[in-house]
């Protein structure tokens, strides 16, 4: 089936490199904004293992939905003001969520979600407006500003699903992991060759693994970051909250995992790490997905 013609726009924004000095100023600014590493968790999604952002867009979208169906009722006035007044409300945290995922993402995602931001900005002001005209008993001008404020966070909200879906913004990039890690124990070397605390890459076919010796022990994760694919065998080792054990940052935008499980201790990754389980026999590691019930 043939696309809209003006769809196929779309694909082009991640090549606009003028939006580049727009993406790096709001960059700076969400990194002033939201400092705090908890609060930055927080709104990734981290305790949730999931992105915030499209869940908590879901909340102003169907409330704004929701006046716009009643805005062709008669008589529903009172409502509708409300709906676009508390659609304003929750659209603060949804943006929030999704500024600070945006900050971590790369160059080209960051050109269409630079697009994707400035349509729901809009829209939320064409939705303050309206509401104070609604409250102001102009319900002719808040409902037609209603209906403005509609068109743009649908195109808004269609940017969102293009930055996900087309350029992979937000989902797991270790999935492919099961498919692509061979059935069963998989050697990885001597013990010896492990150098005692530093992580180390081993490959296993196509797979690349991040490997840490401590001692006795051997903990191995998938080497490709769950966030954007960042190699996380030339991430830095870390001490991780108590609990935690051993911690990997991923050298492009940070994020922290235990070596011992794969979870996420900070984000912006959301996904855990794909965790293999280890035995050293006659001095030589082996390691098998410890998600797989393979012989
Ligand atoms: S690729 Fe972004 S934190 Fe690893």
């Amino acid at each position: 089936m043939k696309t809209f013609t003006v769809l196929d726009q779309v694909a082009r924004l991640e090549d606009q490199e003028w939006l580049d000095p727009i993406a790096g100023a709001t960059r700076n600014i969400v990194g002033a904004l939201f400092r705090p590493q908890w609060l930055r968790d927080l709104l990734h999604g981290v305790p949730i293992g999931h992105p915030l952002h499209p869940l908590a867009a879901q909340i102003p979208l169907g409330l704004w939905a929701g006046a716009a169906g009643l805005d062709i009722v008669p008589g529903t006035e009172k409502a509708t003001t409300l709906l676009a007044g508390a659609g304003v409300l929750s659209a603060l945290p949804a943006a929030s969520a999704g500024l600070v995922d945006w900050a971590q993402l790369d160059t080209k995602q960051s050109r269409t979600g630079v697009v994707h931001a400035a349509c729901v900005v809009t829209a939320t002001g064409i939705y303050a407006l309206s509401f104070l005209q609604r409250a102001r008993g102009r319900h002719a001008s808040g409902k037609l500003l209603g209906f403005a404020g509609f068109s743009v966070v649908l195109a808004g909200a269609f940017l969102g699903g293009h930055l996900s879906y087309r350029q992979t913004a937000g989902v797991n990039h270790t999935r492919d992991i099961e498919d692509t890690l061979p059935k069963g124990w998989h050697s990885l070397g001597r013990a010896d060759d492990l150098p005692n605390g530093e992580l180390q890459q081993r490959q296993v076919g196509d797979v690349r693994l991040v490997v840490l010796r401590t001692g006795s022990r051997v903990d191995a994760l998938s080497g490709v970051c769950s966030h954007l694919g960042g190699p996380l065998a030339e991430g830095a080792l870390l001490v991780g909250p108590a609990g935690t054990g051993a911690c990997v940052e991923c050298p492009w935008h940070k994020s922290v995992f235990s070596m011992r499980t794969g979870d996420v201790v900070h984000g912006p990754a959301t996904t855990p790490q794909p965790c293999l389980e280890t035995m050293v026999q006659d001095g030589e590691v082996f390691a098998r997905l410890a998600s797989a019930n393979w012989d």
